[in-house]
């Protein structure tokens, strides 16, 4: 039975559902999940990772991971208390696991394929030179005094240096925190802030689709109010030279002088790894802290079972490590398994719409991990702009970060994947550290059905909460996806704000986490997302919280109050739509304002975050206690005026006559300029 766990996921067309017929034999190359585990079957493995946490996780940790001292208590978690901890007692370092460890065994095999801007310009970086190029960075980084514990923002696009500035950081107990390179100075600044950085790590430039485009003035603009910063490192991905100020110090030079030794750290398995921040329904952007072996463990075993990712294959997740797919699939769990790992620094669309499939031509990759949101735009070219390139190295495709929607399955599963690799819909966040469900088609007889994440992995347990606050049971049924038991890859707290974490996730359904997705099961027991629960958007696969883009709104003198909700956009997924009362002295200049508040929020968030629909109106629907009604606006933008719901608690009905009227007036307009 164990083979079967270890089997490729073969599948056939069966109707809608892609069943497994056939599974390879006990002479896999892939490492048994446990030798104490293999006798057991995935549903066996399954039941024990859930009855018997303890068993399953503690056998995992001892035979997948090197310890530096082992364990003595696998978990000590109370969720009614906010408490997760994992592996107690035992210490480990995160970059030896990754580099180390492989480089013993295979020095030569490409840990990194480096995917540059220009096609044909790929670079390999194997185990033995990675592990290399992260010691004489993690001692440029001991040099100018990080210290175990201290905080890094990293603002570099993805590359090897950017990997290695990762794993160096995890070589000296140092917390990096990357910070997405399309994020604008302002919120690099906020975050810098936040975690106290000692150093940041930035380039000269990036590349991207043909044009090169300024990292370094961010960097000196945010670092202007960030007296925490002692050092920026400055790495040359172009020639174009950096003007050199007081705090900067060039990355390449200082590493030469430095040596390709570093002895790791030892860290206690709860120490922190990283921080990464991401959006919430209110306030800032909340620091994310994952630790060490937990969430190591966790990625490693999900990116080899979801993707039935094997020893030599080269897997090609096309994320930005900006946000946490880089950290988990480009990096710690590929990586953690010894496969080579693309790093894929262009566009979809980049130098043509067949970017994508050349890539895996050329690199061989075995297993592709994307978002709906470059599939949908893909799928409006000609499909020979798929066909004209060999995917046969294609074994699974994976999807992530939205819900993909049956078109995009559609043509992902028959145009790239010919019918005959299983599509991965994987759910999960940023503060799930790694994939929660997903189908797992390496089970004997697992179906794969279009367009549903399905089923939780190994030691997740989902319920779903009704209206009352207590679990639906039975199938066929929705409700508020929480998760009853502690994993490993669990975000362990908020940084420095330990009582937020708290309020977020475990204050609604206590002894729950809440995820803030809605979640329907169908009659089968497989899972389906719907959606966020909470003023989350998604916006091609990036999380922006509503009250943050009203934040950045807000400052501008003449507007005295704002609502943004989300529409649907058929390629983003969803687009921000910012409802605007001007003052009334401002009405006649109405375009200006409108120019500078796109400009506002360019610049304190990101350009991704600008609403793409404005509507100017006289007031916005409130409740008596004077809440603003998000839920109406919604309706409104979305041209779903027939049914707007319960209006009972509505301060003034007349106010919904009026946004009628002046979004139909809005959409005439803009249909105009179309034509
Ligand atoms: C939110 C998390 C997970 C890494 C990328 C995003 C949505 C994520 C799916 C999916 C439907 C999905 C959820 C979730 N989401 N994956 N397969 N189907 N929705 O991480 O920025 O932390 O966002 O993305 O709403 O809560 P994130």
């Amino acid at each position: 039975m164990a083979a079967l766990c270890r089997s490729l996921f073969h599948g056939f067309v069966k109707g809608n559902v892609y069943r497994q017929t056939s599974c390879r034999s006990g002479s896999s190359v892939r490492p048994p999940l446990s030798s104490m585990l293999a006798a057991a079957s995935c549903p066996e493995l399954r039941r024990l990772s859930v009855e018997e946490p303890e068993v399953f996780w503690g056998s995992v940790a001892r035979e997948r991971l090197r310890w530096i001292r082992p364990f003595q208590q696998v978990k000590d978690c109370d969720m009614s208390r906010g408490k997760v901890s994992w592996f107690l007692g035992g210490q480990l370092n995160v970059s030896v696991n990754c580099l180390d460890v492989h480089v013993e065994k295979h020095p030569e095999r490409a840990a990194l394929i480096w995917e540059r801007d220009e096609p044909g310009t790929e670079v390999k970086v194997t185990y033995r030179e990675l592990l290399e190029m992260t010691c004489r960075l993690a001692n440029t980084l001991k040099s100018h005094g990080v210290r175990k514990g201290d905080r890094v923002a990293i603002y570099m696009p993805v590359s090897p240096t950017a990997v290695a500035a990762m794993l160096a950081c995890a070589r000296i107990g140092a917390v990096h925190t990357v910070v997405f390179a399309g994020f604008s100075s302002e919120a690099l600044a906020g975050r810098i802030q936040d975690a106290e950085c000692k150093v940041v790590l930035t380039c000269n430039q990036g590349v991207r689709a043909g044009r090169l485009f300024d990292l370094k003035s961010p960097v000196d603009t945010a670092v202007k109010s960030c007296p925490s910063v002692q050092h920026v490192f400055v790495s040359q991905r172009t020639t174009s030279p950096a003007p050199m100020g007081k705090l900067d110090v060039q990355l390449e030079e200082a590493m030469e002088k430095e040596s390709a030794i570093c002895p790791p750290e030892p860290m206690d398995s709860e120490d922190m790894l990283f921080m990464l921040y991401t959006s919430g329904s209110t306030g800032k952007p909340k620091g994310i802290v994952h630790t060490q072996a937990g969430y190591l463990l966790y990625t490693a075993l999900t990116h080899q079972y979801v993707f039935d990712c094997q020893p030599g294959d080269v897997f090609g997740c096309v994320a930005d490590i900006g946000w946490i797919t880089g950290h988990s699939y480009v990096v710690y769990g590929p990586l953690c398994n010894g496969t080579t790992t693309m790093l894929f620094e262009s566009t979809p669309v980049y130098p043509d719409p067949g970017r994508y499939w050349e890539t895996v031509e050329r690199l061989g990759i075995n297993q592709f991990y994307g978002a709906p949101t470059a599939i949908r735009l893909l799928l409006k070219y000609d499909e020979s702009w798929v066909r004209k390139y060999n995917r046969s190295s294609l074994r699974t495709l994976g999807s992530v970060g939205e819900p993909i929607n049956h078109e995009a399955w559609d043509w992902f599963y028959n145009v790239v994947g010919d019918g005959r690799c299983p599509v991965v819909d994987t759910w999960w966040q940023t503060e799930t550290g790694g994939i929660c469900i997903a189908p797992r088609p390496a089970e004997q007889g697992a179906e794969i059905v279009p367009a549903m994440a399905m089923r939780p992995f190994f030691g997740i347990q989902p319920v779903l909460m009704g209206e009352e606050g207590r679990p639906v049971s039975g199938n066929d049924v929705s409700g508020a996806l929480c998760l009853s038991q502690p994993w490993p890859g669990i975000a362990r707290t908020i940084f420095r704000d330990h009582q937020r974490y708290m309020d977020v996730y475990f204050k609604a359904y206590p002894g729950h986490y809440f995820t803030g997705d809605g979640a329907y099961r169908s009659p089968e027991g497989y899972y389906q997302i719907t959606g966020r629960m909470d003023d989350v958007i998604n916006v091609s696969g990036h999380r922006l919280g509503t009250a943050e883009i009203e934040d950045a709104l807000d400052e501008h003198p003449a507007v005295p109050e704002t609502a943004v909700v989300s529409v649907s956009h058929d390629i983003k997924g969803e687009v921000p739509f910012a409802f605007v009362v001007l003052k009334d002295d401002a009405s006649l200049e109405q375009m200006a304002v409108l120019e500078e508040l796109r400009g506002l929020v360019a610049s304190k968030i990101a350009k991704y975050a600008v609403p793409n629909h404005f509507l100017v109106v006289k007031r916005l629907p409130k409740t008596r206690s004077g809440k603003i009604m998000r839920r109406i606006l919604r309706k409104i933008a979305m041209e779903q005026t027939d049914n707007l719901g319960d209006l009972s608690t509505l301060d003034d009905p007349s106010v919904i006559t009026e946004i009628i009227q002046a979004h139909t007036h809005y959409k005439n307009q803009h249909k105009k300029k179309k034509n």
